[in-house]
């Protein structure tokens, strides 16, 4: 078996760790006054300080040969311009075609996708714009006052994320998120709402999806209960790719917004998946939104690898992982509003690089996807922070802010970041003391993020940041990032599952001793 460890880059890097042995990012800092300022670079409206880390630029360099050993480069121009680079699929991969200009002339298999892009984004915002403006009405002629979105994965994480995080420029109709198959989800969504102020967006590439079809088909029945069937076409409309299925389930092809295959589902924020956030910051703000994604895809397309951020994220992440044995990484916001960007991430990154098999179909020796995990800070600080700072573990973590909080009442921001500011310092330099319960050994690696404001231009290019980072790593790792086989297995089995909870029977032999034990006994607890 072969791959990217036993190339001369790897080795390389292997020798360095070596002798990199046991510095102190004490010693590496006093080493270098300026240290704090090199490690650095800007892209968009963000700040990426990685001086925290335990590295130095000729750690940098040795990676750079590392991303270019991988084939860095060409593996970027295939992404852009419409290769197929997700093999397993047979599919391009150009979510970057998604926030490109009108007439940039990206093609997929000879075909210009830009003009059908521009086309979408066009009729998404003359609905948009009617449903704000009062234009758009229900059935009995009332405007609506609420949206519910209905996906689950792709088609729901990042939606929800963006609209949390850009809470200050939502000016139009509430609106809720629907999930889970858990009945409770739906039930909490409607409960309260007036159905004849009520749109409901069913957002699913596939529309096969158990999830999203079992909540769109309850919604479906509140509503007809309501208001008769012939009230569905001005309550409800679609998102997808499939538009048989979408007619098949009820909703006119003429109320569905298309998008493509070449659109992975985490990939799909800025695609019509995005339509209820659109609908809620309305098309102006949309569009800057996108502009931040096109931003960071010109900048990850052209910059040389040491000032080329997304680049220098992946790099650094490949560091901790597969060379200091950090086996996870923590995204701390510290902004209310971002609360959702570790779920977001969490799909982004381990559904792309949780794999262990080669693109060629060889086994992986080595480290893939590192294990994504986080929440807000404060808040996680009177969590887990403990482990961060003086557990076993390595966690190598990024912490994202702002420099400004427009709306937020004095003196919380200035409190928000001394504490942002004081963890990458502590993690850092940690504190000597003589009782060993009270020392911190520090030298635990981080990076920093900081940006102006979080408004809808910076957003989207923490976003595509953060797509890019993980594309990266996938060429270097030698992994399809653009699939995810792993999720299928569970659900074949609970399609047949399934059919025995509704049959109220598990025959013999048909499952395992412990699954069938437990199917028995909810079968028995439920009657
Ligand atoms: O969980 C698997 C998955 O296929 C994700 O990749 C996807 O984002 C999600 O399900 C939802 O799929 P769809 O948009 O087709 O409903």
């Amino acid at each position: 078996m072969s791959g990217i460890v036993d190339s001369a880059p790897w080795a390389a890097l292997e020798q360095h760790a070596e002798a990199f042995g046991d510095l102190h990012l004490r010693d590496l800092f006093a080493a270098d006054l300026d240290r704090g300022t090199a490690l650095t670079v800007t892209a968009g409206q963000w700040y990426l300080d990685y001086s925290k880390n335990r590295l130095s630029s000729q750690t940098i360099g040795l990676l750079a040969a590392l991303a270019d050993q991988a084939g860095l480069r060409d593996a970027i121009e295939a992404m852009f311009s419409g290769a197929h680079i997700n093999a397993t699929e047979d599919r391009a991969v150009l979510h970057t075609a998604l926030r490109a200009p009108a007439g940039e002339g990206i093609e997929v298999d000879g075909q210009d996708v830009t003009g059908d892009v521009h086309r979408v984004l066009a009729e998404m915002a003359e609905f948009a714009t009617a449903v704000r403006s009062g234009g758009w009405r229900g059935a009995t002629g009332e405007t609506i006052t609420t949206v519910v979105n209905i996906g689950i994965g792709g088609s729901h994480l990042g939606p929800e994320m963006a609209h949390a995080a850009l809470r200050s420029f939502c000016d139009g109709p509430d609106v809720r998120f629907v999930s889970n198959v858990d009945g409770h989800d739906i039930a909490a969504a409607i409960d309260g709402l007036d159905p004849e102020r009520t749109l409901f967006v069913v957002c699913s590439k596939t529309f096969t999806t158990l999830e999203t079809l079992t909540n769109a088909r309850t919604a479906r029945s509140w509503l007809v209960d309501a208001l008769g069937e012939e009230a569905v076409s001005a309550h409800f409309v679609a998102v997808s790719t499939n538009e048989a299925e979408v007619a098949s389930f009820g909703i006119d092809p003429a109320n569905m917004f298309g998008f493509w295959d070449w659109v992975g589902g985490r990939y799909s924020v800025g695609s019509a998946i995005g339509l209820a956030l659109m609908i809620a910051i309305g098309p102006a703000a949309h569009g800057k939104f996108l502009a931040g994604f096109h931003d960071m895809d010109l900048h990850f397309r052209s910059a040389p690898w040491p000032e080329n951020l997304p680049v220098l994220l992946a790099l650094v992440g490949i560091w901790n992982s597969n060379f200091e044995g950090a086996e996870s990484t923590a995204v701390l916001p510290y902004s209310q509003d971002l609360r959702l960007f570790p779920d977001y991430l969490q799909q982004l990154d381990m559904e792309s690089n949780g794999k262990s098999t080669q693109v060629g179909g060889e086994p992986v020796s080595w480290d893939t996807g590192p294990i994504v995990w986080g929440q807000p800070g404060t808040n996680g600080q009177h969590a887990f922070y403990q482990l961060i700072h003086q557990g076993t573990r390595l966690v190598p973590a990024d912490f994202i802010g702002f420099s400004c909080a427009p709306d937020s009442p004095e003196p919380h921001h200035d409190l928000l970041m001394a504490n942002f500011f004081a963890q990458t310092e502590a993690l850092a330099f940690g504190r000597d003391h003589d009782d060993p319960h009270r020392r911190f050994d520090g030298n635990r690696p981080s990076n920093t993020l900081l940006a102006p404001e979080l408004d809808p231009r910076a957003l989207g290019q923490l976003i595509a940041a953060y797509e890019h980072k993980v594309f990266v790593q996938g060429v270097i790792w030698q992994i399809n990032s653009f699939d995810q086989w792993g999720v299928e297995l569970g659900k074949v089995l609970a399609t047949a599952i399934a059919d025995e909870l509704i049959a109220d029977e598990v025959a013999d032999g048909a499952h395992d001793s412990s699954t069938t034990a437990l199917l028995r006994r909810y079968l028995d607890e439920r009657r």
